[in-house]
């Protein structure tokens, strides 16, 4: 999620969840390919399986992109098609693509010939007034043709120039029924699940009706415990998730390793903020994150002076 997470992000949620596939927020293209990509794409190894997401329109480009992706560990390259946002819009790349199936066709032909790596697609239902099911299906049947190796579907449409992004994110009505009906007439495309998943009884329900996963956004961001309930539901009865005090002492040794890389506390604990989501002590947890943001120069090892904090009992 662009401005919200990053490699830091990451590292945090990987620890709850050892087996979910995490993406990079969307990358474009052309950064990439005339930037600087050994800085996008720098990654730890810890926070494998990592997806990278692009952002373009370009083949060639995409496609020299999706090299240096599949070069730098990525396990799966996606290609978004479903940003709404006026600065992407300019761009002629996000959501607009979808009003160019031949072109996103293009792209993922010449994304597969770069790299072995997965070829994935992110899009919504459709685009202003064409949030018709045809519509998307047609979309769909398209890019399929090409050879994608999954599909994420945001299940509500994005109105393109009169939302922000913020509000495109809310307001076009959730049509998760489209994904479910898409699904049975492509028994053989996995097909992803995106767009207002909170709970782990919602997720079970979609899975048990087909759907090959389930892409979750905010709520993960949120409240990253969820993904540890995940992870003990779909994969491991076993797995009860890191306390909130592994977390630190996983992030102190962590946290000294990219401080001294130039990277300031801050940007790693800004994503700690749902640690303690439905807590006791979440507002005095927060306010101690608040603290760490206002001094630039905070050290690790001021995180372990948040472990009272942390040690509380859940609230009843
Ligand atoms: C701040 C923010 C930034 C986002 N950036 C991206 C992005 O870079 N790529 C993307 O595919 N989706 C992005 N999204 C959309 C989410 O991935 C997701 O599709 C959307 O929030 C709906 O899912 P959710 O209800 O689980 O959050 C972003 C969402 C937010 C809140």
């Amino acid at each position: 999620m662009m401005d919200r997470t990053d490699r830091h992000c990451r590292y945090v949620h990987r620890l709850f969840a050892p087996h979910a596939l995490l993406y990079t927020e969307m990358i474009v293209a052309t950064a990439l390919v005339r930037g600087d990509a050994a800085r996008l794409l720098a990654h730890d190894d810890e926070e494998r399986p990592v997806a990278l997401q692009l952002g373009g329109c370009d083949p060639q480009e995409l496609e020299t992109a999706a090299r240096l992706g599949a070069a730098a560990g990525f396990a799966e390259i996606n290609l978004n098609v479903g940003c709404p946002s006026d600065r992407v819009r300019r761009g002629s790349f996000g959501a607009c693509l979808m009003l160019r199936p031949e072109l996103v066709a293009e792209c993922v032909r010449r994304m597969r010939q770069a790299t072995e790596v997965p070829i994935t697609v992110k899009c919504r239902i459709g685009v202003d007034e064409r949030d018709d099911y045809d519509f998307f299906a047609d979309f769909v049947g398209r890019v399929a043709e090409a050879g994608i190796d999954a599909l994420i579907v945001h299940a509500r449409a994005a109105i393109l120039g009169g939302l922000t992004p913020a509000q495109n994110r809310e307001i076009p009505p959730l049509k998760h029924e489209y994904v479910h009906r898409l699904k049975r007439e492509h028994p053989t495309l996995p097909v992803v699940l995106n767009g207002g998943l909170c709970a782990v009884s919602e997720v079970v329900g979609h899975l048990a009706r087909g759907l090959d996963g389930v892409m979750l956004g905010r709520a993960a961001y949120y409240r990253p415990a969820l993904l540890a309930e995940l992870e003990r539901t779909l994969v491991d009865p076993d797995w009860s998730g890191p306390q909130p005090r592994q977390i630190i002492e996983h992030l102190v040794p962590y946290a000294r390793a990219k401080l001294g890389q130039g990277a300031r506390l801050h940007a790693i604990t800004r994503h700690l903020h749902g640690l303690l989501a439905g807590r006791e002590g979440a507002r005095a947890w927060r306010r101690f994150l608040s603290d760490i943001a206002s001094r630039p120069d905070a050290p690790p090892a001021a995180l372990l002076s948040a472990l009272p904090l942390l040690e509380r009992e859940p609230a009843a």
